[in-house]
């Protein structure tokens, strides 16, 4: 939600904004800015659109100067516009700041700034800050943004430059990430690591209330009452090139075809002698031990993630897991104590409801166990415990990798649990271990039905979309399943809504008849999960409900189910044959790649879809 960088040191400084900004598109993209320095002045350029709408403009005319920040924008105070993209200026225009995150108080702060005789020319909350740093300024950046952030309510992280100070630029941060990279005569200010990989792999994660400096030989870190902070800078082990396409036409695809690996790591990772193995979780195992239950919490994407993992610990743990979206948990009363472990799931890490509500569990007095994707992120830092799911960097807006990556952690923590408190027998969790390493092996045989372009999920889209036209627009897409499958309709119809724009409605089948059936008639496509023999028979059930309705109903199925043949669907996905626990890990994938075809028949932007932020970093 609105990415940040921060560039000082002897290379072209717009350059390398603009190169981070573009690693960071994912965090908004509807419009961006650049501010460089140059001999004791500040030049702008911001545009409405894509980053690539700024970076045409800059190329025709490139800004000269070594220091800089930029930003690229998910709008929440004020349209996405020329006027409210960042950078915003101060009065006399010697101030520049970017902002991600959003100040609460801004209304009131504004309405003091005014009488003061501030002019504003924006409707962002944004646009207070660089006014109170000029407010604030007395020949010290940095001491201005510190009074700043002090008077400042909700969320920010800032990169402020100032034309009297042309060898530094000032950061801070509070609930919103904020990152320093350290090279050799440069340094580097960004909202996410991929921003300043081409140039260092060396990072300080900064802290809330931390206030930064950077020149270019040096980085120094105070608190809000100027005091120094020693922080110690973490390395970081992968690589640019995964944050890049590799010859895939998009990151989503690139991502969805990366599942394999990920699952394949993670066997690696976390298994050994046949135990599974936490080694970056600090929870005692006693704690473990004596938990009376779980409550699961997330938002989107790791929300399903949570719902599936509920399944997956009371089959195998037999611990009453309950499962809560954050922005619910945050605002309700829930019964929990300090025998209730919450687990908070969240790629970013950076989520501000699950923030929140990973904040609110520990109030309390609950362990907190965070599932989080990115290194370092506030999630992974605040709860008590971290386990990494190690997917490498997701760009793509619709989360993919990350999701099957966090269903198998829940697996693995099943497992550990499951050991931990003598659920299972020993040849009950070596067999649950030696299937879970199966998977890895089928989702990459399932993959690599769909390598080709010219795929059986892909030709369906080509029909979907057919059929929409003819149908006057109205056709439109529901999900069902059963059990633990049931969680996977729900992201099938997330995926799909996402990045195609198209309606779409996951539900449990059996609901069918409480309502949703009302709609059938010959418009749905509806996608039905029946991969588990224990829930088979009741799915070609439905499936014959919604043909007899005039529905198009594309059937998932186990290879080798003959019984289909006989129920005339209207189209088939077959996944190969797994142990019903597992079958999340690949009925997924057809779904994915479902949506991504749909996307890219109707020709929509599916990396970055309209109104979406891969990183939710405000309420
Ligand atoms: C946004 C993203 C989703 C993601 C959700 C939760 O809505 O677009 O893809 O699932 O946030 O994000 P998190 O980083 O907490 O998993």
């Amino acid at each position: 939600m609105c990415g940040i960088v921060g560039y000082i040191g002897e290379r072209k400084a717009q350059d390398i904004l603009l190169k981070g900004l573009k690693r960071l598109e994912y965090r908004g993209y509807d419009s961006a800015g650049v501010a460089v320095l140059n001999r004791h002045k500040i030049s702008i350029v911001k545009r409405q659109g894509k980053l690539s709408v700024l970076s045409t403009e800059l190329s025709g005319r490139p800004l000269a100067g070594t220091l800089g920040i930029g930003h690229t924008r998910w709008a929440t105070h004020g349209a996405p516009s020329h006027k409210n993209a960042h950078p915003h200026r101060d009065c006399k225009g010697k101030i520049a700041v970017v902002h991600n995150g959003i100040i609460e108080n801004y209304l009131e702060l504004k309405k003091n700034l005014k009488k003061k005789g501030h002019k504003f020319l924006s409707e962002t909350d944004t646009e207070i800050l660089s006014h109170l740093v000029e407010e604030h300024y007395k020949g010290n950046l940095e001491e201005a943004v510190r009074r700043t952030v002090k008077m400042v309510k909700g969320s920010y992280a800032i990169a402020v430059i100032h034309e009297d100070e042309p060898y530094r630029i000032v950061g801070a941060r509070c609930d919103s990430p904020l990152i320093v990279g350290l090279g050799k005569g440069e340094n580097f200010l960004a909202s996410d690591v991929p921003a300043i990989l081409d140039y260092t792999h060396d990072v300080i994660y900064l802290d809330n209330h931390d206030i930064v400096t950077l020149t270019r030989g040096g980085v120094s870190v105070k608190d809000l009452s100027g005091r120094n902070m020693r922080k110690s800078p973490s390395r970081i082990k992968w690589d640019i090139s995964q944050a890049e396409k590799a010859g895939y036409k998009h990151f989503m695809l690139k991502e969805i075809f990366e599942q394999g690996d990920v699952l394949r790591n993670m066997l690696e990772e976390r298994i050994d002698k046949g135990r599974v193995v936490f080694n970056e979780l600090e929870i005692p195992s006693k704690v473990f031990r004596s938990l009376k239950n779980i409550m699961i919490v997330a938002c989107g994407t790791a929300y399903h993630a949570g719902l599936t993992g509920k399944y997956i610990i009371e089959e195998c743990a037999r611990i009453p897991c309950h499962v809560d979206t954050s922005s619910e948990f945050r605002y309700r009363d829930p019964v929990l104590d300090k025998n209730t472990l919450v687990v908070i799931v969240s790629q970013s890490g950076e989520t501000a409801d699950s923030l929140a509500a990973l904040r609110e569990a520990k109030r309390r007095g609950c362990k907190t166990l965070g599932i989080c994707n990115v290194l370092g992120s506030s999630i992974a830092r605040e709860a008590d415990g971290v386990i990494y799911t190690h997917a490498g960097p997701e760009i793509a807006v619709a989360s993919t990798k990350a999701y099957t990556a966090q269903l198998a952690i829940f697996y693995l923590i099943a497992i550990y649990l499951a050991s931990l408190r003598k659920a299972l027998t020993a040849s009950g969790i070596t067999s649950l271990i030696k299937e879970f390493g199966k998977c890895a092996l089928l989702m990459n045989e399932l993959l690599g039905e769909y390598k080709s372009e010219y795929n059986a999920l892909a030709a369906y889209a080509q029909e979907f979309k057919r059929y929409y036209h003819a149908k006057h627009n109205k056709s439109y897409f529901l999900y069902l399943a059963r059990n633990i499958n049931y969680p996977n309709a729900l992201e099938g119809a997330l995926k799909l809504k996402e990045i195609s724009y198209i309606s779409a409605e996951g539900y449990p089948a059996g609901e069918m008849k409480h309502g949703p059936i009302a709609l059938i008639d010959e418009n749905p496509w509806v996608v039905c999960i029946a991969t588990q023999a224990k829930t088979h028979d009741k799915m070609l059930s439905n499936m014959q409900e919604i043909k007899a309705r005039g529905g198009i109903v594309i059937a998932m199925v186990t290879e080798g189910d003959k019984e289909i043949m006989h129920h005339n669907v209207n189209y088939v996905i077959e996944i190969p044959p797994v142990r019903e626990l597992f079958s999340p890990l690949l009925t997924v994938i057809p779904l994915q790649l479902l949506a991504y075809y749909v996307a890219l028949e109707f020709g929509y932007d599916i990396d970055q879809p309209r109104n979406l932020a891969k990183s939710v970093t405000v309420e």
